[in-house]
């Protein structure tokens, strides 16, 4: 039933608290008399109050500065010979995504303008959930092991004591970190310092495995290419224009949306049949390395258009969550060490972040509805329906059921291939018997009744194939709890 006041009055709505009511006055807070102390029972004072104190979340640790925009990817090609990823198989068919542009080191109110790779992450919305490409706008990193991450953000971002960014912290790390030689030569070139994101190109980075419906792998590079003239900027244009207008990236994307003026970067990728990494001088594998054009060159996929501004910058790009994890079926994790670091990294923070149940926001739900058992947690807003909620369940016929299992093999390496298996021998029952036995016959009798007296209350499906199970350890067992479970169904016992 519609609250009498909760209406919107066809041209304006009425104001009102969070939980309805209405609000006739939110410009002067309620004294005791016109001079008197504001009251306590000002709830309106208060609920607007205490929301205002709230409306902060903790900034991304890295990446905090950026802004976002949505867009359309159209494949120009089938790329079914090397992956089978439903949103890569039909040219012309569009998949909606988020993208994502950032600097790496400052923190939120930073100037657009510091040189810094900019990052470039790409959430696909695609039939098969979210595929997250969470790149840089150089196409290297600066250190090949995630465990080193830390302490390489932390000789970057503002010294502890004096919160200052620290040149000898940067250059004493980059010094005793030799694997940073090759992004130090992209990042203080031209491409170091970006004004308008229009105007650079996305670069995966890490390298992903692409694998088609055959089994058949490919080592796989991202590329995304700007179609406007690239254009960098030098050191002493970037501190002035920080001061002229330190949101002058953000600002420009914006605007042009808004006018009407989309974005595009041309798709490429980069294959590399695994068995062709072991003739290679360098480890194809290692993010500091690029893969040469001559030997791997770039194959279009298809086209990116940002087009479509955040409606709410907050809900849409603040809580946006990418991760490399978010994969679909037909694309696979490398072994690359920083890829399987960051794979754990940036859900955790997410959690911590934005809270528990992130992915339930709208921007970041998949394009349909996900189906499993995690259910309760900080601000749940859609839990699963139903009261079924684990697996295996016979009362809600398993479901949902599990995906059909890839008809190849996993990734293989030295030690075996990557897969899931059951640990074996399992044998349920040697020691479950030996420990029954074991038993003196009062505990026995204990353990029937206690066994039976729960069993009662199940569904009788449920309690013959419990009494199948007892009876293959001992099937006195099975006939001591099966005659417990008729004295307390018949009600000759409580
Ligand atoms: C092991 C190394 C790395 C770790 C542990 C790491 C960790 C993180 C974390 C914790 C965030 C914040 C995520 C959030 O709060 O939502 C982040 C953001 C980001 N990282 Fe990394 N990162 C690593 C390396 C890289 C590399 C190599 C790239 C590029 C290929 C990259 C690109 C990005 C981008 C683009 C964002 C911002 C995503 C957004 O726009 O929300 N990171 N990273």
């Amino acid at each position: 039933m519609q609250h009498q006041h909760s209406g919107t009055n066809r041209e304006k709505p009425t104001l009102t608290l969070s939980q309805g009511a209405p609000v006739y006055d939110t410009a002067n807070s309620e004294t005791l008399g016109p001079k008197g102390p504001v009251l306590l029972q000002d709830v309106q004072f208060i609920e607007k109050m205490a929301h205002f104190d709230r409306e902060r979340i903790p900034e991304r640790v890295v990446h905090a500065k950026g802004s976002g925009a949505f867009g359309v990817f159209v494949p120009c090609r089938s790329m079914s010979e090397y992956t089978c990823a439903a949103f890569l198989q039909n040219p012309g068919e569009p998949t909606r995504f988020l993208i994502r542009f950032s600097t790496v080191i400052g923190s939120k109110g930073s100037a657009d303008t510091a040189r810094d790779p900019r990052g470039f992450a790409v959430k696909f919305y695609t039939s098969e959930g979210n595929y997250d490409v969470v790149g840089l706008s150089l196409p290297v990193f600066f250190i090949r092991d995630a465990i080193k991450f830390p302490d390489f953000i932390h000789s970057q971002k503002p010294d502890p004591c004096t919160n200052l960014q620290n040149y000898n912290h940067i250059w004493d790390f980059f010094s005793l970190s030799p694997e940073s030689l090759h992004q130090i030569t992209w990042l203080y070139s031209d491409r170091g310092i970006v004004k308008d994101f229009a105007r650079m190109d996305g670069f995966g980075v890490n390298t992903f495995i692409w694998v088609n419906r055959e089994g058949k792998r490919h080592y796989v590079k991202y590329h995304f290419l700007c179609q406007e003239e690239m254009d960098h900027i030098d050191r002493k244009e970037g501190k002035r224009l920080a001061g002229l207008d330190p949101d002058m990236a953000v600002r420009a994307l914006h605007d042009r949306l808004a006018r009407g003026c989309p974005i595009r970067y041309e798709f490429n990728v980069q294959l590399m049949d695994p068995e062709r990494a072991k003739e290679l001088d360098f480890d194809p594998l290692d993010d500091t390395k690029t893969w040469p054009e001559d030997l791997f060159p770039l194959i279009k996929v298809g086209m990116l258009t940002v087009n479509e501004n955040p409606s709410n910058f907050f809900t849409q790009i603040e809580q946006a969550a990418f991760c490399p994890a978010n994969i679909v079926p037909g694309i696979e994790f490398s072994a690359d060490k920083m890829l399987q670091g960051r794979i754990f990294s940036y859900t955790d923070t997410q959690r911590y972040r934005i809270g528990a149940n992130f992915a339930q926001l709208p921007v970041n739900r998949p394009a349909f509805c996900p189906h499993n058992h995690q259910q309760d947690g900080e601000m749940a807003y859609s839990n699963p329906p139903g009261n079924i909620n684990y697996k295996p369940n016979s009362l809600d016929g398993n479901a949902p059921v599990e995906a059909p299992a890839p008809c190849y093999p996993g990734m293989s390496y030295p030690g075996g291939c990557v897969t899931r298996q059951p640990v074996r021998p399992t044998d349920d029952f040697s020691q479950a018997r030996a420990r029954y036995l074991s038993l003196c016959n009062a505990e026995k009798e204990r353990m029937a009744d206690a066994i039976g007296w729960e069993l009662a209350q199940a569904d009788q499906k449920i309690q013959i194939r419990q009494l199948d199970l007892f009876a293959k350890v001992c099937p006195d067992l099975a006939n001591r709890v099966s005659r417990e479970i008729y004295l307390f169904s018949s009600r000759q016992k409580d």
